[in-house]
């Protein structure tokens, strides 16, 4: 079972921070989609203004244009809401390591302050992204919840200790939260501009301008690419979850495994592209190989991925035909 048959209470009232974002935009679509009520929390510091103009006719979505550093922007947002799904933070592994305060800020203040305001207004679960950078240098695959190597960013630091505080929230103030490990998740309005951006984005982009994109490192080196469908079932079933699951934190995966090399010249072909790649330096701070074993989400959250790598990119190719 995906999502379609998961219900909520008429009126009830969800907050998406990071909302004019890639994943937070998709969030708050599928919420309207079921006549949910959304309010949306975004700075538009990495967010797009077209990704809440697309819903501002919607008499249901509200947006909010303000900073998750400030406590009180937050605790205003909270209002009356039954369910947070908190995506708002600094993306990037390299940029968190030119900018470690900056990330410290955003991302560990950014959501304890949403937890607080969580606590504060009785919101009844708290679901937050997480990521698989929290296994680090862990070399063991397929990566599972409670082994964790060493951290390799400032950026897997601060996804590390909004666990810590997650679990924290759970067992002393009794505010159930979930924290979602996504891992390299994909799909439409995923921006594919700027140097920061996810690969499968900026490969398709750059195969339909006709650039020769680069790879970083020798190519080998794999991911559990994760459609965004995926993501959204995850989060509407951690809303679901019962209070025993929370204060936990979960692989959000499809649980396959992707080289780059071989995404790459997948991507050549669905594009009729022949373009050879650029080989470059390996990036600091990535991790080599990552595939999740989802077996925790699918026990506790009643997680059932149904869209495979395969059916997620040739939906995403097609968007970005249409749309870039
Ligand atoms: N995309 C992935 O593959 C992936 C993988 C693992 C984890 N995550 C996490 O999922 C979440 C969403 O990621 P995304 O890919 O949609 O990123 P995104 O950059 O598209 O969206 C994040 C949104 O948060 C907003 N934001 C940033 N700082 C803010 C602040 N101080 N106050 C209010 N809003 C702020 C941005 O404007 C942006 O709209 C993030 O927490 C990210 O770390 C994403």
């Amino acid at each position: 079972m995906g999502y379609e048959e998961i219900t909520f209470e008429k009126g009830t009232i969800f907050l998406v921070t990071g909302g004019a974002g890639f994943i937070g935009s998709n969030l708050c679509e599928a919420l309207l989609k079921r006549g949910h009520k959304v309010r949306c929390l975004d700075d538009l510091s990495n967010g797009k203004q077209e990704n809440v103009a697309l819903f501002l006719d919607k008499p249901e979505y509200t947006f909010i244009q303000g900073d998750i550093r400030e406590l009180p922007i937050c605790m205003k947002a909270c209002e009356n809401v039954d369910y947070v799904l908190h995506q708002a933070a600094w993306g990037s592994v390299p940029r968190s390591i030119e900018l470690p305060l900056l990330y410290e800020e955003i991302n560990i203040k950014g959501t304890l302050n949403m937890m607080e305001a969580a606590r504060e207004n009785q919101v009844k679960k708290f679901v937050y992204a997480s990521s698989s950078s929290v296994y680090g240098d862990e070399p063991n695959l397929p990566k599972k919840e409670g082994v964790e190597g060493n951290l390799l960013s400032p950026y897997a630091i601060t996804k590390r200790v909004n666990e810590e505080y997650g679990r924290i929230y759970t067992r002393l103030y009794g505010l159930d939260t979930y924290g979602l490990r996504y891992f390299n998740v994909f799909g439409k309005r995923q921006d594919p501009d700027g140097a920061y951006a996810a690969v499968i984005p900026k490969f398709i982009r750059q195969l339909l301008h006709n650039e020769r994109p680069t790879i970083n490192g020798d190519g080998k080196q794999s991911r559990d690419f994760t459609y965004i469908e995926n993501v959204i079932e995850a989060n509407l079933k951690a809303c679901k979850a019962s209070h025993e699951a929370a204060g936990e934190a979960y692989n959000i995966a499809f649980g396959g495994r992707e080289y780059l090399v071989d995404l790459y010249f997948e991507l050549c072909e669905a594009l009729d592209k022949k373009v050879e790649p650029i080989y470059g330096p390996e990036r600091t701070g990535d991790i080599r190989h990552s595939n999740a074993d989802i077996g925790k989400a699918e026990r506790l959250l009643g997680y059932e991925p149904e869209w495979s790598f395969k059916r997620g990119i040739t939906e995403a190719i097609q968007w970005y035909k249409n749309n870039l």
